[in-house]
């Protein structure tokens, strides 16, 4: 089978890991899956998977493995994934990291995991200020990273919402969930030589500079 490359982006929630991921499929021609991003597709959609994980995303705990799991094996199938992607929020567990190397192994499995570090008080500070786009999901922050005009998209001019789960309380739940349940993947990955650590205390085109000469180091991408 083709081999792919697949990135696996970790970091508390708010480290940047959605914004650099964009930021990536843009420089390297393959896709951001990013499972939160389907869940709130779904959501929107009023679909039977949306209305199952609203009640896990809102109180900031992760929506069951098979549903997640199975969510990606089908999104990797679609004809964008065939060179790989950049995985955003997923895997999440040593459940769904285990399905993963799995799922990526016929295709030379993981290339590289990076990790981008901040603080849980800077994570606050950026989830609480954090605005989506309704239509295009493009992602501003108030302070760091206004869009030109006030609660409108730079991309689409649609309307930018603050997440259901952007709440002080259900932000401190989903840093608790992430120590307790994702940060073993950190020595997961560093056991099997995969993981990369990253300063994410920087501005963002900085950060997406970091990443970049990693994966340049580590794996040819152009
Ligand atoms: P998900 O959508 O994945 O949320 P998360 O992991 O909590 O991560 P965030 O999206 O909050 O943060 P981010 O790291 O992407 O930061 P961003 O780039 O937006 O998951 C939501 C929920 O879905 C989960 O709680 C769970 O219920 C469910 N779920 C998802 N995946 C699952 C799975 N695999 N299994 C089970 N359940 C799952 O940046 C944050 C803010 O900071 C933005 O405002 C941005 O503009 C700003 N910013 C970014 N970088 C910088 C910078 N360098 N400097 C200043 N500001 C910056
Ligand atoms: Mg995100």
């Amino acid at each position: 089978m083709n081999r792919r490359t697949f990135f696996v982006l970790l970091g508390v929630p708010g480290a940047g890991k959605g914004t650099q991921a964009k930021l990536l499929e843009d420089r390297l021609g393959i896709p951001q899956i990013s499972t939160g991003d389907i869940f709130r597709y779904n959501l929107k959609n009023a679909t039977e998977l949306g209305i199952l994980a609203k009640s896990f995303m809102d109180k900031g705990e992760l929506v069951p493995d098979e549903v997640t799991i199975r969510m990606v094996e089908d999104r990797l199938t679609q004809a964008d994934a065939q060179a790989g992607a950049v995985l955003d929020g997923f895997p999440r567990n040593l459940v769904q990291a285990q399905a993963f190397d799995k799922i990526t192994e016929p295709y030379g499995g993981i290339s590289l995991v990076p990790l981008i570090h901040i603080s849980d008080e800077e994570a606050m500070l950026r989830i609480t200020g954090r605005r989506v786009c309704r239509t295009c999901g493009a992602v501003y922050h108030v302070e760091f990273n206004p869009p030109k005009q006030e609660g409108v998209c730079d991309l689409d001019g649609g309307e930018l919402y603050q997440r259901n789960d952007d709440l002080p309380d259900t932000v401190r739940n989903r840093l608790y969930v992430y120590y307790k349940q994702t940060s073993p993947l950190i020595g997961y990955y560093f056991a099997k030589g995969l993981l990369v650590e990253l300063d994410g205390n920087q501005a963002i085109e900085q950060v997406q500079d970091q990443l970049m000469s990693l994966l340049a180091m580590k794996v040819a991408v152009a």
